[in-house]
């Protein structure tokens, strides 16, 4: 089964098997095919932040399930059950029209509902996880079903406990997420500020996602057109010590407090080492944004080789290790 209009980055490789599951009965259908065959199980969503290195000897499984229902309203807040298969922007644009407030700085991030919660998708200033009330799965080796609430999963930076203790075990079917009935702008990301200053109304969630959109549009390539992944590194979290030398060696270097040190800006430090639009082998540098790595008609291996020499030139530079974002497939580990 050939996989490359599966993903955005649209790199070639097969798989053995694949299915679309739009309900439970078809997806526990799926699951017993995939142990029955004795084939692992490779959960894609819209496949915005999949690597396929090389083939795969697996059963590449969707789970299609559309539906957005109120589960709960009063005057401050609502909640939703928004079902896996539900694209993430169309669930943004909606709740903005509805008056449910809250993911307006989360917009045109590409991708699922279900596979949102996995890296706990962040933007502008805004993740996804204090929004989390409960995630809903099904495990993938015995289709028994599970809820997590928002404490149980482990939420961090673009990090889960979908990446850690439950990789590869469950598949996601809905999400639980609860929005204000009130707006409350969040506009403390720099460039997100910068891009309202200009506006003379004080911002309303309908300009904060208008700004968005128009940022992202600058900026990241539309995966439509230019396949992509959207970032390709984590940005690396260093400590206070740390951050405080580079940023004396390099003034205009972006920097932002978090928890446990600073976060430094990976498209800077990539920049910085003369990567921004390198082109080689099919694969290339995003001359708008140095973090976003796209395909012309390479494949995941040279895509990944030129990720790695990235990686060591800015650890030369800098000091610092980037951590490659999306989940990479069919690579010998
Ligand atoms: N920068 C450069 N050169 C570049 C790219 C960026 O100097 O080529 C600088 C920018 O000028 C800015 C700083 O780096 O000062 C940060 O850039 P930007 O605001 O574009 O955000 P980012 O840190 O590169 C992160 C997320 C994005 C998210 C934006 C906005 C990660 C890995 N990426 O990118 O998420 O949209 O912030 O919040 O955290 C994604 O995960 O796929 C993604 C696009």
């Amino acid at each position: 089964e050939d996989l490359t209009a599966l993903t955005t980055l649209r790199l070639p490789a097969r798989a053995t098997a694949r299915r679309d599951a739009a309900d439970l009965p078809a997806l526990r259908e799926a699951l017993l095919f995939a142990r029955e065959s004795g084939l692992p199980v490779i959960v894609l969503g819209a496949g915005s932040n999949v690597v396929f290195a090389g083939d795969v000897e697996a059963l590449v499984l969707r789970y299609t399930a559309t539906g957005r229902e109120v589960l709960a309203e009063d005057a401050e807040s609502v909640t939703l059950r928004v079902a896996a298969g539900e694209g993430w922007h169309a669930l943004v644009r909606w709740c903005l029209a509805q008056g449910y407030y809250g993911l307006e700085n989360l917009a045109l991030i590409p991708g699922t509902v279900g596979a949102a919660p996995i890296q706990n998708i962040g933007a502008y200033g805004v993740e996804l996880a204090p929004f989390v009330e409960t995630v809903h799965a099904v495990c993938i080796e015995d289709g028994r079903e599970l809820a997590l609430h928002r404490a149980a999963c482990d939420f961090g930076y673009r990090d889960s406990v979908f990446k850690g203790r439950l990789r590869d075990a469950v598949i996601i079917t809905a999400v639980d997420i609860r929005l204000r009935r009130t707006a409350a702008p969040v506009i403390t990301y720099p460039a997100l500020r910068e891009a309202l200053a200009a506006s003379t109304a004080p911002p309303d969630p309908r300009a904060v996602f208008d700004a968005v959109v128009a940022l992202r549009q600058a900026r990241l390539p539309d995966p439509a057109i230019t396949p992509n992944a959207g970032s390709f590194f984590k940005n690396p979290v260093v400590d206070t010590a740390t951050a405080e030398a580079l940023a004396r060696r390099y003034p205009s270097m972006p920097q932002f407090v978090t928890d446990g040190g600073r976060k430094l800006a990976a498209g800077w430090l990539i920049e910085h080492c003369g990567w921004r639009g390198v082109a080689g082998d099919g694969v290339a540098v995003h001359p708008g944004h140095a973090l976003v790595l796209v395909n012309r008609d390479g494949d995941g291996l040279a895509l990944l080789a030129l990720a790695e020499r990235i990686r060591t030139s800015v650890a030369e530079t800098f000091g610092c290790q980037l951590e490659i974002e999306p989940r990479v497939y069919g690579a010998a580990p």
